[in-house]
């Protein structure tokens, strides 16, 4: 099914149109000095994190060095291939092999993976290694992945449940908006194998999230539950957020960047509109430098900024832009708001080149209302930088 276009209310008008189409110059020196910084601090961890991976959030700038047993261990492998990418340089696809083969071992022994981050996991880590080097280990793993998050698939609900075990009834039904950027995975397998049976769950899991996590003024529930026996919804409920009722600015950054990617399997205009009032109502809720703070209810100091929700939003703003119509009225603005984004983070939050298995942007926060990884680096905002940086200096095929 697909959204219906005229049921799909009219974005706000974007506050700072013109003040993001003066400033913003997509500066090639600017972008390529900012990419071999991270380069360099990409040089620096591969000797931690080539048999061991950084944990989610750093302590102090440092990130501690774990296994692969976290729901972020993917964005240090998508790191390494883009580094690949980016470079040509054979270390970085030498590092990132070796890591594969631990996300092979990790679906085949089942190691924490009764959740809905496979999509995370394993379109960073074993999808790119299949795209980019054919290896066979690596697709078979993905698609044990893509098999794993099928099991938590609730047809009567048509939604991927988040967490927990499906017999727990704290998170019975309970969908997050972040699931977005997993739901390409089972899109990936669909196409991979010919059998629809996934492609067919994510269509039902965004069209879901477009009408019951997505508030009527374009704002985003964390997360949303849904009756899992008789389909019917429940209500919203945050989790990393600063209320119920207020948008977690990293939610929002996963709905900007997850209806555009998802628009890329499924042909439906009404996810790229759904994206767009989102970015709108992102875009207007921003301190003076465009990085937001952690919550949308916030707009300057002394909130935290979340530098990484930013990353993740200049990732969907490009991608946005690319699926927007060229008579779009905000599409040349979504595009400056991100190349701005990228310029900001890259000279004003970058961390120094400091001690090994440091990380590359400050100013992130993971979890708030647990003060867990509060102004730190946090792995996925490293990797939706460059992500970004790739994005902005080179043709690029996503992984996801
Ligand atoms: N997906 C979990 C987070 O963004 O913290």
């Amino acid at each position: 099914m697909s959204l219906l276009l005229s049921n799909i209310p009219a974005r706000e008008p974007l506050a700072r149109a013109p003040e993001l189409l003066a400033q913003a110059r997509p500066s090639r020196e600017r972008l390529d000095a900012i990419l071999a910084a991270v380069l360099a601090r990409i040089d620096r961890n591969l000797e931690v994190f080539t048999d061991a991976f950084p944990a989610p959030s750093s302590v102090n700038g440092v990130y501690p060095a774990i296994d692969n047993i976290e729901w972020t261990n993917g964005f240090w492998t998508g790191m390494l291939w883009l580094a690949y990418e980016a470079s040509g340089e054979a270390r970085y696809r030498a590092a990132a092999d070796k890591q594969v083969r631990t996300f092979a071992a990790r679906i085949q022994n089942e190691i924490n993976v009764d959740h809905h981050d496979l999509g995370f996991l394993y379109s960073l880590s074993c999808v790119a290694s299949w795209k980019l080097t054919g290896d066979i280990g690596a697709r078979d793993a993905a698609l044990a992945a893509a098999r794993r998050l099928m099991t938590r698939y609730l047809p009567a609900a048509g939604i991927v449940q988040a967490w927990g075990d499906l017999s727990d009834p704290q998170q019975a039904g309970r969908m997050i908006i972040d699931c977005n950027l997993n739901l390409p995975l089972l899109y990936w397998a669909s196409a991979e194998t010919g059998d629809p049976i996934f492609r067919l769950a994510a269509d039902r899991h965004i069209d879901q999230a477009a009408r019951f996590i997505v508030r009527s003024d374009a704002s985003t529930f964390h997360t949303f539950y849904m009756d899992p026996k008789s389909g019917a919804p429940v209500g919203g409920k945050t989790h990393q957020g600063f209320s119920d009722a207020s948008c977690w600015a990293r939610g929002q950054a996963w709905g900007i960047s997850g209806f555009p990617l998802v628009h890329r399997y499924k042909a439906d205009a009404g996810l790229i509109q759904v994206a767009a009032r989102l970015a709108n109502y992102y875009l207007n809720r921003l301190p003076a430098d465009l990085i937001c703070c952690w919550d949308l209810i916030f707009t300057q100091a002394p909130h935290e900024r979340d530098s990484s929700a930013a990353a993740i939003t200049a990732c969907g703003l490009l991608e946005l832009a690319r699926a927007l119509p060229l008579t779009d009225p905000d599409r040349t603005a979504y595009e400056a708001a991100a190349v701005s984004m990228v310029l900001t983070l890259g000279e004003q939050y970058l961390l120094p080149l400091g001690a090994p298995g440091s990380g590359v942007l400050a100013h992130a926060v993971y979890h708030m209302p647990n003060k867990v990884g509060v102004d730190e680096a946090c792995i996925w905002g490293d990797y939706f930088f460059l992500e970004a940086l790739v994005r902005l200096t080179r043709v690029w095929e996503p992984y996801w």
